[in-house]
C-alpha cells in the first residue's frame, strides 16, 4: 500500500526527571532515523512529540520538592528538549500538553465522546486519605501487587511484573502522601466501555495488523483475549485538563486520555493543516514507543479515536523492549542511568557515537545491555577502524597525490565494476530494513558500504602503484571518493553529525537519497579539504571512569538500602498473639508458569499440607529448597495468585541487596511448632 503522507509520534517522556540512553535507544533514535529517512526521500512527513506534564508522578515529585506541578514541568521540559536537540533528534515539533491548545483539543475531544454518549458515568468507591483530605488516585496509593507479591506496586501498575492494576486489587493499601491506610469514599467518575470497542478492536488488530511486529501483536492478543473492561478516564486531581462538563469540580481528565491526544494538538499547533494528517486515511501514522506503552497505544487510544470517529488510526506501533545498563534495569529514581546531559559533558561532539551504539545494540526483540565495555569496543572497532579509516585514507590519499583535487576515472576493471555495482544493492537493503522498522540491521548494511570501501583500499594498494602507474591510481581514489560520497549520504539517518562533517570535508551540500549507488557524485576537478578524523579511539581509561561512576551509584544505593527501616508503630500483645506462626517443611515446589517471581509451594505445617505461593523464584530453584524447614504464617486469609490459592505465607527477610532470606529453626525440630 502506498501512502500520500507520513505522520511520525513519539511517546512523550513525562516531564519529571532528564532523557537518558533507555529513552533514547527505545523511542527517540528509531524515529528519528524514520523521520530523517522519509525526508531524504522526499517525502510528506510530520514528526510530533512533546512533554507529557500531566499525572500523578508529577504531582508527587512537586510535593516532594516543596515546589508546584507547573514548577517541575517547565524545568524538565527545557531541559529535556535540550538534550533531544543536542543529539540530533529532529522532531518537527516539541510542544507540551500543559499548553492551552493541548487543553483544548483534549477538552474537545472529551465533550464529543461524552455527547455521542460514548462514556458511563459511574459512582465508585475511590480511597481518600483522611489526613491528607484528598482522593488516591494512581501513584498516590501503594500496596501489595496481587500478582507478584511486591510491596511497592502502585495504584495504577506493578512496576515489577508489569501489571496494569486498579488501586482496589492491592493488597495493604497505603497512602503515598501520609503512609496512612487509606479509607473508601464514593466519587463520580467517567468511564470509557472498552468492552464495547472490543469487537472492532479484535477485527482492526487482530485481523487487519498482523503485520505488526510479534511483541506488540502478541501484548495485544493477550489483552483482548483476557476480554476488556471499562476504564475511567476521569481522576479526582487538582492537576490536569479539567472535565470539561458541568459539576466536574476537582475532576481532571486521566493522564493516558489526555497525552496521546497531545500528539494531535502538537500537529494542530505545528501546522494549520494538521487535519490532512490526522483524518485522511492516506496518512500512514505510526506511533514510536516502549513496550510499557503498548496497551495504551494499541487499545486504549485506538478506542479513544473510534468513539471519537473522525481521525485515522496508526498503521503500525513498531513498540521496542527495554535497554538495561550494564545488567540492571535502568531505573530513574536509583540513579541508575546514563543521563544525557552527563554524556555530554563527558563525551563532548560524541553525539553520533552514542547514536550508534544504541542503535547497534538496540532492544527491538527482546531486551538488551548497554554496556561501557561494549560502547568502547564498537566506537574503536567499528567507527574508527571502519567507517573513519575509510574515510582518512581516502580523503588523506587524494590530498597527497592530488593535492585534493577530485581526478578522473579511465579504464575500469572488472573488480572496480563490481565494487561499484555494490553500492545500489546496499542502498536497497539499507531501505527495506528502515522500511520494515529494523533498524539495527539497516545500519549493519550501512556499514557495510564502509566495509567494501576499506576492502576495495585494501585490494587496490594505491599506495604500491603511485609510482609506476598514477592513471590506475586516479581511477581507484575517483572509485573511493565516490563511495565516501554515498557513505555521506547513507549514514544521514544514523549518524547525522558525521553526515555534515563529511558533507563538509568533501565540500558538497545535501544530495537527495534517491541518488545513492551513483558512481559519479563527485566530479572530477572538483576540490576536497584537507581530512579532520571523524572519530577518535576511546581509552580504557575513559570508560572505566565511567564504570567507577556507576558503581559510585550502586554502592550509595546499597548503602541506602542497608539503612534500618523505622520501626512500626506499636502494637498491643493481642495483635502480635493473633498471628499464628508454625515451623513447617518445604515438601514441593515447583515455578508458577509464566512468572518469574512466583514459585508454587507444598508446605507440610505439621497440621496439613498446604500450598503457598511465593515470590522467591529469583532467588531460589525449586530443587534446593525441597525438605527445607521455614516459618509459615498459617492464619492469614487465602489469596489468588496467578489463579493458585495461596494459604499462607514463608517468612523471609529481605537483604539490603534486594535477596531474600529464609526464617527458619537453626536445628531441625517438629512441624507445627508455634512460634511466639
Ligand atoms: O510512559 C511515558 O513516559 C508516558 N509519558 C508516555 C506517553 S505517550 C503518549 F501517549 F503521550
Ligand atoms: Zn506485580
Amino acid at each position: 500500500m502506498s501512502f500520500k503522507r507520513y505522520l511520525i509520534t513519539s511517546a512523550l517522556p513525562y516531564a519529571n526527571g532528564p532523557i537518558h540512553i533507555g529513552h533514547l535507544a527505545g523511542v527517540y533514535v528509531p524515529s528519528d532515523i524514520y523521520a530523517r529517512y522519509l525526508r531524504l526521500r522526499k517525502k510528506d512527513v510530520v514528526w510530533v512529540c512533546g512533554s507529557d506534564e500531566h499525572g500523578v508522578p508529577i504531582t508527587l515529585k512537586a510535593r516532594k520538592e516543596g515546589i508546584t506541578p507547573q514548577n517541575v514541568v517547565d524545568k524538565y521540559h527545557k531541559i529535556n528538549k535540550k538534550s533531544f536537540e543536542n543529539f540530533g533528534i529532529s522532531f518537527d515539533i516539541y510542544s507540551r500538553t500543559s499548553n492551552k491548545i493541548h487543553h483544548e483539543t483534549a477538552s474537545d475531544i472529551f465533550k464529543t465522546i461524552n455527547e455521542k454518549g460514548g462514556f458511563i458515568e459511574k459512582i465508585t468507591a475511590q480511597y481518600y486519605d483522611e489526613k491528607a483530605k484528598q482522593f488516591l488516585a494512581d501513584r498516590y496509593i501503594k500496596g501489595t501487587c496481587p500478582h507478584c507479591a511486591y510491596e511497592e506496586a502502585y495504584g495504577d501498575q506493578c512496576e515489577k511484573c508489569g501489571t496494569s492494576l486498579s488501586s482496589l486489587e492491592l493488597i495493604n493499601p497505603k497512602s503515598a502522601i501520609s503512609g496512612s491506610a487509606p479509607t473508601l469514599r464514593e466519587t463520580k467518575h467517567w468511564f470509557l466501555p472498552l468492552d464495547k470497542h472490543e469487537p472492532f478492536l479484535r477485527e482492526w488488530i487482530l485481523e487487519q495488523n498482523k503485520h505488526w511486529k510479534s511483541n506488540v501483536y502478541g501484548q495485544c492478543k493477550s489483552w483482548l483475549d483476557a476480554g476488556l473492561q471499562p476504564r475511567a478516564v476521569s481522576r479526582d486531581l487538582s492537576w490536569g485538563v479539567p472535565v470539561p462538563v458541568e459539576n466536574a469540580e476537582g475532576k481532571v481528565l486521566y493522564v493516558w486520555f489526555d497525552a496521546p491526544i497531545g500528539y494531535i494538538s502538537a500537529t494542530k499547533e505545528l501546522t494549520p493543516d494538521w487535519e490532512k494528517y490526522w483524518k485522511d486515511k492516506e496518512t500512514r501514522m505510526i506511533h514510536f514507543i516502549g513496550k510499557d506503552n503498548i496497551v495504551f497505544h494499541c487499545i486504549i487510544f485506538p478506542s479513544i479515536l473510534n468513539a471519537e470517529g473522525s481521525f485515522i488510526l496508526p498503521e503500525n506501533v513498531p513498540a521496542n523492549e527495554f535497554l538495561n545498563l550494564e545488567g540492571d534495569k535502568i531505573s530513574t529514581s536509583k540513579n541508575w542511568a546514563v543521563w544525557l546531559h552527563e554524556y555530554l559533558e563527558d563525551f563532548e561532539g560524541k553525539q553520533d557515537v552514542l547514536r550508534y551504539v544504541l542503535t547497534s545494540n538496540a532492544p527491538e526483540t527482546k531486551d538488551n545491555d548497554f554496556m561501557w565495555k561494549d560502547f568502547q569496543a564498537r566506537n574503536n572497532n567499528e567507527l574508527v577502524a571502519v567507517l573513519g579509516n575509510f574515510v582518512n585514507r581516502t580523503m588523506v590519499l587524494t590530498n597527497k597525490y592530488f593535492g585534493g583535487i577530485v581526478p578522473e576515472i579511465s579504464a575500469t576493471t572488472e573488480y572496480d565494476k563490481k565494487t561499484l555495482d555494490e553500492m545500489p544493492i546496499i542502498r536497497g537493503k539499507v531501505e527495506k530494513s528502515i522500511e520494515n522498522f529494523r533498524f539495527r540491521e539497516a545500519l549493519k548494511e550501512a556499514m557495510n558500504l564502509a566495509r567494501l570501501g576499506n576492502k576495495y583500499l585494501a585490494d587496490s594498494e594505491p599506495w604500491k602503484l603511485f609510482k609506476t602507474n598514477p592513471q590506475r591510481v586516479k581511477t581507484i581514489m575517483n572509485i573511493s571518493l565516490q563511495i565516501t560520497t554515498n557513505l555521506s549520504l547513507i549514514i544521514e539517518p544514523f549518524l547525522p553529525f558525521t553526515a555534515e562533517k563529511l558533507r563538509n570535508m568533501l565540500q558538497i551540500s545535501a544530495i537527495d537519497w534517491e541518488k545513492i549507488g551513483l558512481d559519479n557524485l563527485l566530479k572530477v576537478g572538483h576540490q576536497i579539504k584537507k581530512p579532520e578524523l571523524l572519530f577518535e579511539k576511546i581509552e580504557d581509561k575513559t570508560v572505566a571512569e565511567q564504570v567507577a561512576k556507576l558503581e559510585i551509584a550502586k554502592k550509595a544505593r546499597l548503602a541506602d538500602n542497608a539503612k534500618v527501616t523505622p520501626a512500626k508503630e506499636n502494637i498491643c500483645f493481642d495483635d502480635f498473639a493473633k498471628l499464628d506462626i508454625r515451623t513447617g517443611t518445604i515438601l514441593e515446589a515447583k515455578k508458577v508458569p509464566k512468572t518469574k517471581k512466583l514459585l508454587e509451594l507444598k508446605v507440610d505445617t505439621g497440621i496439613d499440607t498446604r500450598t503457598v505461593v511465593s515470590g522467591i523464584a529469583e532467588f531460589y530453584k525449586p530443587a534446593e529448597i525441597v525438605g527445607k524447614q521455614v516459618s509459615i504464617v498459617i492464619n492469614l486469609a487465602p489469596k489468588k495468585l496467578k489463579g493458585i490459592e495461596s494459604q499462607g505465607m514463608v517468612l523471609m527477610a529481605e537483604t539490603p541487596d534486594g535477596r531474600l532470606e529464609f526464617i527458619r529453626p537453626t536445628t531441625k525440630i517438629n512441624n507445627g511448632l508455634e512460634i511466639k
